[in-house]
């Protein structure tokens, strides 16, 4: 298998000390305790990401921010470096996820510079795309991830330090998710852009995430998809069995 799954959870605006030590504590174990043949992530608030990497040491789970600024340092009132992050310990920072292109106004362009300043700075990304249900309904799923693959994914992108998530924004946190062949139809649209930017080396080799609703009793059939390489996770990365239930159906 050349794309080894990923399972990734994103805690977005979630947690405190408490919950989120006990959370990633409880993950970890589990973690620890099954022979996953999968990687896993975790994705918590910028507050809890120093605490959360002490509560993941020896676990071989990665960690990741939700959003990162393209700058090094300077004036960026409120944001966070590429170096603070890694400095923390991080290995992965989201990019472009879709509540943060729209409660932001992150455009393509961006989340571009984004990529690259995270790229160089020595992290890997998980750059997100995906349509609403309006382009949906119009039919557009297809265009508008080609045009957002080619826009946000930078051309430094390789099979290593860039994941992308498909994540259909009227399928996240709804309990809605497309249909098995409509995601495939979408994910293998998603391979022949990155083949046409990156070359179809790269291309095969890079991990395409699913996003939106994703949930234990879902994952086993999303997941088996030939083109579908792991999951993005929200509301089922918080409850520790949820996301430990999901790895046992994928990854056993
Ligand atoms: P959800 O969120 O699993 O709660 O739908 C997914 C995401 O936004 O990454």
């Amino acid at each position: 298998m050349i794309r080894k799954k990923l399972i990734a959870g994103n805690w977005k605006m979630n947690c405190l000390s408490k919950d989120g030590t006990a959370l990633a504590q409880a993950i970890a174990t589990e973690v620890k305790a099954n022979k996953f043949n999968c990687d896993f992530l975790i994705c918590p608030p910028f507050t809890l990401l120093g605490l959360i990497k002490k509560c993941l040491r020896g676990s071989k789970i990665a960690l990741g921010s939700q959003d990162v600024h393209f700058a090094e340092k300077g004036a960026h009132t409120g944001d966070i470096s590429p170096l603070m992050l890694t400095d923390l310990g991080c290995g992965y920072a989201i990019i472009g996820h879709s509540e943060r292109r729209v409660d932001h106004f992150e455009s393509n362009e961006l989340v571009c510079k984004k990529a690259v300043a995270a790229h160089n700075a020595g992290l890997n990304t998980v750059i997100c795309i995906g349509e609403s249900e309006k382009e949906r309904e119009a039919g557009e799923t297809i265009k508008v991830c080609q045009s957002q693959i080619e826009g946000s994914v930078p051309n430094d992108a390789t099979a290593k330090n860039t994941v992308i998530a498909y994540e259909p924004i009227w399928a996240i946190g709804t309990g809605k998710t497309p249909t098995s062949a409509d995601v495939q139809e979408v994910h293998a649209a998603i391979r022949k852009a990155l083949a046409k930017k990156l070359g179809t080396a790269v291309a095969n080799r890079m991990r395409i995430l699913y996003g939106g609703s994703v949930k234990p009793n879902n994952a086993a059939e999303l997941l088996s998809l030939p083109d579908v390489d792991g999951a993005l996770i929200g509301g089922a990365s918080l409850k520790a069995d949820d996301f430990i239930n999901i790895a046992k159906n994928v990854c056993k």
